[in-house]
């Protein structure tokens, strides 16, 4: 599939995060490098119903491309009613979340669930299939458990009934989001199947990019919570890649630089008080790990409004300028 193929010689790709991939943090995942993002998952049934909080996550812009929408559900009709509204607002393929842990979502028989129903899976991607133009691709688990890694009969049965792509996010769905991915299943995958394979899970510094693509021969690579508080990882995996030296930490300015930015945007997009809400977390993750933060970060906590916290901000990293210097 030709969008996959040249976003991955382009770079990396950012996860569909819930609650965290909206626009403005894929516009800056993009100004470092990503060469592909994904919005959060979005459910079928509320697309099809148009709830407005569930149109809210399809909002992009020109500058967000090439975008993949993610949704979730189990019902095969009102998936290829969704996908046909997502694919109206004009994006570039439509990924299927087979992979979601979160109680709310498997017990309405969607998400990782799905790992347990091969034959609902076939057929959910040949009807989607069938309903749109542009691309659909599947984002899947090793397996349920350790009792049943079948990650590569879920991919053969994608490849046949169609699906343009597959994510293997190399963890079983009863590990959660914890534990270690493991990357053999994403290599026995490639070696399954002839359509692209992206590989997730555990790629937290650049050079995890470039082992995982060695080990698996996966054809890109999918960040996730790597990419918290640090979207520069991106510029970072296409330097290894090309095999330029990695130098890719910005110096404090840039860093706060990207904060207010990144806010600003937030802003812009939701206007201040969503922002000032939506916002914290992405503060807590910039300064993680920075000298003497948790005094910062505590206050950040106690603030109340975004002046207050942008002078805290800023104070805090002139007191870290003046201790490098
Ligand atoms: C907060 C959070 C939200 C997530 N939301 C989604 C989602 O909406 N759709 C999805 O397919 N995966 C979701 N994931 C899983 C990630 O896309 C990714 O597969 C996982 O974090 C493993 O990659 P990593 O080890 O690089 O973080 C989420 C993960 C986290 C931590």
């Amino acid at each position: 599939m030709d969008i996959i193929k040249t976003a991955a010689k382009n770079g990396a790709f950012l996860a569909p995060l819930a609650g965290i991939s909206n626009l403005p943090f894929r516009l800056i995942a993009r100004s470092q490098g990503c060469s592909l993002a994904y919005t959060e998952m979005i459910s079928a049934n509320g697309l099809v119903r148009k709830t407005a909080k569930t149109y809210e996550y399809l909002k992009t812009c020109p500058g967000d491309r090439p975008l993949g929408t993610q949704i979730f559900g189990a019902d095969p009709q009102i998936m290829a009613q969704a996908v046909r509204i997502v694919e109206d607002s004009g994006v570039d393929l439509i990924d299927i979340n087979m992979g979601c842990p979160v109680k709310k979502v498997i017990k309405t028989g969607a998400g990782a669930v799905l790992m347990k129903e091969p034959v609902l899976v076939g057929r959910i991607v040949d009807v989607v299939k069938k309903a749109v133009k542009i691309p659909v691709t599947a984002k899947i688990r090793s397996g349920w458990n350790r009792f049943s890694i079948n990650a590569v009969e879920i991919a053969k049965i994608l490849e046949d009934c169609g699906a343009d792509a597959i994510t293997v996010h190399a963890r079983m769905a009863d590990q959660g989001y914890s534990g270690q991915a493991d990357w053999k299943i994403i290599a026995a995958v490639k070696k399954a199947v002839k359509i692209p394979v992206i590989g997730n899970g555990d790629i937290r510094q650049p050079q995890d990019a470039l082992r995982m693509i060695d080990e698996t021969s996966c054809d890109a690579v999918m960040v996730g919570r790597g990419v918290l508080g640090n979207p520069w990882i991106f510029k970072g995996i296409v330097d290894a890649c090309s095999g330029q030296q990695v130098n890719y930490l910005p110096d404090l300015e840039q860093r706060l630089k990207m904060i207010e930015n990144h806010w600003e945007m937030e802003s812009q997009i939701y206007g201040d008080k969503v922002a000032l809400r939506s916002f914290h977390k992405h503060i807590l993750w910039y300064t993680k790990g920075l000298d003497n933060s948790s005094r910062f970060r505590e206050l950040a906590g106690k603030l109340k409004d975004k002046e207050s916290i942008l002078h805290e901000l800023n104070e805090y990293f002139r007191l870290l300028n003046m201790d490098r210097s």
